[in-house]
């Protein structure tokens, strides 16, 4: 069945409103700017918290599964899919009004027993382009992108070897990429990955594995590049100078994970800043609604705090997207809210 049947009943359920927490919604304001949206990641066992809810559908105009669509919550065996949590999250943002990044296919990680277990190239293939049709045939319409592949490149811009370049070789990309281009044609299919926050030999492996997916003459199998940016304190200025060589692959970019372990709060503003300046960077989206439920717990990197209060670094994002000009540079700045404060 389709998830369009789920939809209504889902409605019925739909959260209560909750007093706003923040005056400005961050994803309104960069809309402003021409961008496509901000959005958050997050899943079922957030988005059935009240206050999660409250902020994501106020604040954020898109949602990323953080877990619920990748491969073992999906087909945790072969043939045999949960579409439980994923139903939960489109559900949701359906209902809200909110964009979907689908995330994730080929990825080297988090995979179950069962696909590592398969040793024959064919019979992965048969695996991968079963497991694409089967995860968008369901959300036909409903997802805006998916990164259909993710952490493919070492850090000198090589490729990684996973189980599945051991086991399929470097055309599982193509392979993945066009199961997932027939099976919803209006989906944009993304490349994704990390410490592409400089300008570096990763960034350009990523260039090259774009160009060589998406050959002059025909159409283009890659749509856009997300960089995940898992950013450290002190390296926000750099991302523009990523962003930029990023954009000789001619295909969109998405800053996909955003988050920033104990960082001034004008480090936030000076990411979205570079988004807004380098043309291709269509959205943003930051790992998490609160600091405790971050994949780096022990470091407030996120824009909400264990009250769910927006923090310093959530209304510096709303002060530099409130200013009418942007400057080009990433370098400028300064904190909306006092420096020293943390994020
Ligand atoms: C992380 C989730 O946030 C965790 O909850 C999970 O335990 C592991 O995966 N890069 C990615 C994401 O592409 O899928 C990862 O998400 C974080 C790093």
């Amino acid at each position: 069945m389709k998830l369009f049947a789920l939809i209504s009943l889902s409605t019925l359920i739909s959260a209560t409103p909750v007093k706003r927490q923040v005056t400005a919604s961050i994803d309104n304001l960069f809309k402003n700017h021409g961008k496509t949206f901000l959005g958050v990641a997050t899943d079922e066992k957030y988005l059935t918290v009240q206050q999660n809810a409250a902020i994501a559908g106020q604040d954020f105009g898109a949602v990323t599964p953080e877990n619920s669509m990748k491969w073992a919550a999906i087909e945790p065996s072969r043939g045999v899919f949960n579409f439980t949590g994923a139903d939960y999250l489109v559900n949701w943002a359906v209902t809200n009004g909110k964009s979907i990044r689908g995330h994730n296919f080929v990825w080297g990680e988090y995979l179950p027993n069962w696909v590592l277990n398969i040793t024959d190239a064919q019979t992965l293939i048969d695996v991968l382009q079963n497991h694409i049709t089967q995860v968008l045939n369901r959300y036909q319409g409903l997802l805006y992108a998916f990164d259909v592949i993710n952490e493919p490149l070492n850090q000198d811009g090589s490729l990684k070897s996973t189980h599945w370049t051991q086991v399929i070789g470097p055309d599982v990309f193509r392979i993945a990429l066009e199961a997932a281009r027939a099976a919803d044609p209006s989906v944009k299919l993304y490349i994704n990955d990390y410490t592409l926050d400089w300008n570096n030999t990763k960034v350009a492996g990523m260039v090259n594995l774009v160009n060589s997916l998406n050959p002059p003459g025909q159409p283009p199998l890659v749509d856009g590049i997300g960089s995940q940016a898992h950013l450290n304190a002190g390296e926000a200025p750099s991302v523009h100078g990523g962003l930029v060589a990023l954009s000789e692959a001619g295909v969109d970019i998405a800053i996909t994970e955003l988050d920033i372990p104990g960082a001034e709060p004008s480090e936030y503003q000076t990411v979205v800043q570079a988004c807004i300046s380098v043309r291709p960077c269509v959205s943003l989206s930051v790992w998490g609604i609160r600091d405790p439920d971050s994949y780096r717990p022990t470091t407030n990197p996120l824009l909400f705090d264990e009250s769910w209060q927006a923090k310093p670094a959530y209304n510096s994002i709303a002060g530099v997207l409130n200013s009418p000009s942007q400057p080009s540079s990433s370098s400028a700045g300064g904190s909306a809210s006092g420096a020293g404060a943390g994020n």
